[in-house]
């Protein structure tokens, strides 16, 4: 007779997670030494007044300590193009030889990637701990938007493009 498996909770919870589609960013900072940066699809839109993001980082990352530090941030969306300059920023690389991948530059103080979907420039407004993140709120000082898009989406996962999801 097969006993019945109650599914634990947290495993459901991560399953259910990895359904939940998400485009990929690429958030960055900056100090006197240095560029930061780490791969995050925990972005979201807060409000438009005044318009604002936020974004969950793990407090064991390296660069959480350098986004705590920094008071300023820019969240680069990335096209489906930068699969390569996703893993860099999520490990493959480390340190500033993470900006080998792609074309960055530098304004506002922040290192931005020139051929994101767009860039967010954003400043710190709030820092809430919960758990294991840092829920940065960041109200949006400048945008740079490209003429085109095509996102970068991580799906159970998958980098995946919107023309490979499914009921597309
Ligand atoms: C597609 C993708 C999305 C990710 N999203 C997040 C995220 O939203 N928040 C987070 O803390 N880590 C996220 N990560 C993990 C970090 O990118 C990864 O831990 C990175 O190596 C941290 O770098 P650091 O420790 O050098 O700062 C994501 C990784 C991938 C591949």
């Amino acid at each position: 007779m097969t006993a019945l498996q109650i599914p634990d909770p947290s495993s459901c919870f991560r399953q259910a997670m990895r359904r939940l589609a998400a485009t990929v960013c690429v958030v960055t900072c900056a100090d006197e030494d240095s560029w930061h940066g780490m791969t995050a699809t925990a972005v979201t839109s807060v409000c438009t007044q005044p318009p604002a993001v936020l974004v969950c980082v793990n407090t064991a990352t390296a660069f959480h300590a350098r986004l705590s530090a920094s008071g300023t941030f820019c969240i680069n969306l990335l096209k489906s193009s930068h699969v390569q300059v996703s893993q860099g920023f999520a490990g493959d690389l480390k340190g500033i030889e993470r900006f080998e991948r792609g074309n960055w530059r530098l304004a506002r103080r922040l290192p931005y990637l020139v051929d994101a979907q767009a860039n967010l420039f954003c400043k710190t407004a709030s820092v809430v701990h919960f758990g294991t993140h840092g829920i940065f709120i960041g109200c949006i000082e400048h945008v740079r938007l490209a003429e085109d898009t095509a996102p970068l989406v991580y799906q159970d996962g998958h980098y995946v493009t919107t023309s490979q999801l499914a009921g597309s």
